[in-house]
């Protein structure tokens, strides 16, 4: 077991972890964020990817004692005070959201994307989605999401 700090979404949390503890696990069962889904467990789905630094990871295959330092935002972090991110809103409005179960790990991608490339085109968001799966949603709502969210920032 080893102790350790994670900053996530703002604040700091002593924890105590085995070493093997992915970071997903820290989050989902150690801080009961469980917002990112675990799906696949073997990096496959997407559907637990969460912000390392600001880059879409999947927390799946990353040792929480590997997040040590960095900056971890989930998607409870993504609105302020109760209320839905621009993209999440977007997510909603466009009626992409199905069963949910990839969506967390969908929008958290999609807040990257935008803040990468404000004006992403239907191609290049495709192609920054393709780790997150979904089975219901055929993706054309996804994508349309992307686009609400970029139009609403005034890209
Ligand atoms: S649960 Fe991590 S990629 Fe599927
Ligand atoms: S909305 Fe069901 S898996 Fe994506």
């Amino acid at each position: 077991m080893m102790d350790i700090t994670l900053k996530v979404n703002g604040e700091e949390h002593a924890l105590n972890v085995p070493v093997s503890r992915t970071l997903l696990d820290a989050l989902r069962d150690d801080l009961k964020l469980t917002g990112s889904k675990n799906a696949c467990n073997q990096g496959a789905c997407g559907a637990c990817t969460v912000l390392l630094d600001g880059t879409p990871v999947n927390a799946c295959l990353v040792l929480a004692v590997g997040a040590i330092g960095r900056d971890i935002v989930t998607i409870e972090g993504l609105g302020e005070s109760g209320t839905l991110s621009p993209v999440q809103q977007a997510f909603v409005d466009t009626g992409a959201i199905q069963c949910g179960f990839c969506m967390s790990g969908m929008i958290v991608s999609a807040t990257a994307i935008l803040a990468e490339n404000p004006k992403p085109t239907r191609d290049e968001i495709r192609s920054a989605l393709s780790g997150n799966l979904c089975r219901c949603s055929g993706y054309v709502r996804v994508i349309n999401a992307v686009i609400l969210a970029s139009e609403r920032q005034g890209a």
